[in-house]
């Protein structure tokens, strides 16, 4: 079977070298496709791929329509919303994620993040410490609940957290502090650590409501994807609220102009880095080829997410 691994951020080499002594090692080929620059690049690559290994490329619908061959995609990652899972279903191509591989990475620049707002980003004048504030944790998902660990037991911070589908038991014996609604996490949250997917029901969904409760001096920060904010409310509220800070890895469509309206109150990465650490690009893209060849071998569907 050929295993195309297309990636236009390319995984460390280290990496790459991995995926491809699995690959080879259960008797597949690998093909490499990095640092594309046009889709069509991928849409003639992927012509002869029973299996693809992705980091945030867009597998849409044309993509698995180009992919006669096709039977597995593995987005190395976490976030899937850049497979087109209808359109893989359709295809009767299965659709698999690698949860928790590279958390550890995103979890620790959620931190790096909150610290680098707080000391103004490095820059002279005098900052705050983490210590004593409460992080709020918007989903306890691997990432969320590792920056909730972290938060906790590296600098002493409170730690209250809001997700619908983890109970609050589970919160509790981290020492995590369930609240009861999503409001409650805002308006108790000197840092608000955002890891929710995107879907069509966070779309759009943090707004001037819940930004423009949080308390004074608070910091929103966004290691999720850039389509869960509403971007006009949140401008809006950084234009009334002085006080309030925003840093992002993944830049809003508006970056430009909100850096021009609120300087150093607002910082994004030039490109996302969450997942950019050879361990996460390691675990991640091991698990990918681990994943495929099993399914191949055995026909295991684990991971799969367009079930
Ligand atoms: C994820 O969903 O796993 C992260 O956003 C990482 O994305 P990347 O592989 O494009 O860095």
């Amino acid at each position: 079977m050929k295993v195309l691994v297309a990636t236009e951020k390319p995984f460390a080499k280290a990496a790459v070298n991995g995926i491809r002594e699995i690959v080879e090692k259960n008797g597949h080929e690998l093909a490499l496709l990095e640092k594309y620059t046009d889709a069509s690049q991928l849409l003639e690559a992927v012509a002869d791929a029973d299996a693809l290994i992705v980091r945030s490329d867009k597998v849409t619908a044309a993509v698995v329509e180009a992919a006669k061959k096709l039977k597995i995609v593995v987005r190395a990652g976490a976030g899937y919303d850049n497979l087109d899972l209808a359109a893989c279903t359709a295809h009767n191509v299965v659709a698999m994620n690698t949860p928790g591989q590279n958390s550890n990475a995103v979890a620790e620049l959620a931190i790096g993040m909150m610290i680098y707002m707080s000391r103004n980003q490095f820059t002279p004048g005098t900052g705050r410490e983490l210590k004593g504030k409460t992080v709020g944790i918007h989903a306890y998902g691997n990432v969320g609940r590792l920056v909730a660990m972290i938060a906790k037991n590296g600098f002493g911070m409170n730690v209250i957290a809001f997700d619908p589908f983890v109970p609050a038991e589970k919160m509790a014996a981290d020492g995590v502090k369930a609240v009861g609604s999503i409001e409650e996490l805002y308006a108790g949250a000197d840092f608000l650590s955002l890891h929710i997917p995107a879907t069509e029901q966070t779309k759009n969904s943090i707004g001037y409501k819940l930004v423009s409760s949080m308390p004074k001096g608070a910091c929103l920060v966004n290691t999720a994807r850039k389509e869960v904010i509403n971007e006009e409310e949140l401008i809006q509220v950084l234009a009334e609220r002085e006080d309030l800070k925003y840093v992002t890895d993944i830049a809003a469509v508006r970056m430009d102009e909100m850096k021009e309206k609120f300087g150093a109150r607002v910082f994004a990465t030039p490109k996302k880095q969450g997942a950019e650490t050879a361990e996460a690009n390691i675990n991640a893209g091991l698990a990918a080829a681990s994943q495929i060849c099993d399914f191949f071998a055995t026909g295991n569907r684990r991971f799969q997410v367009n079930k």
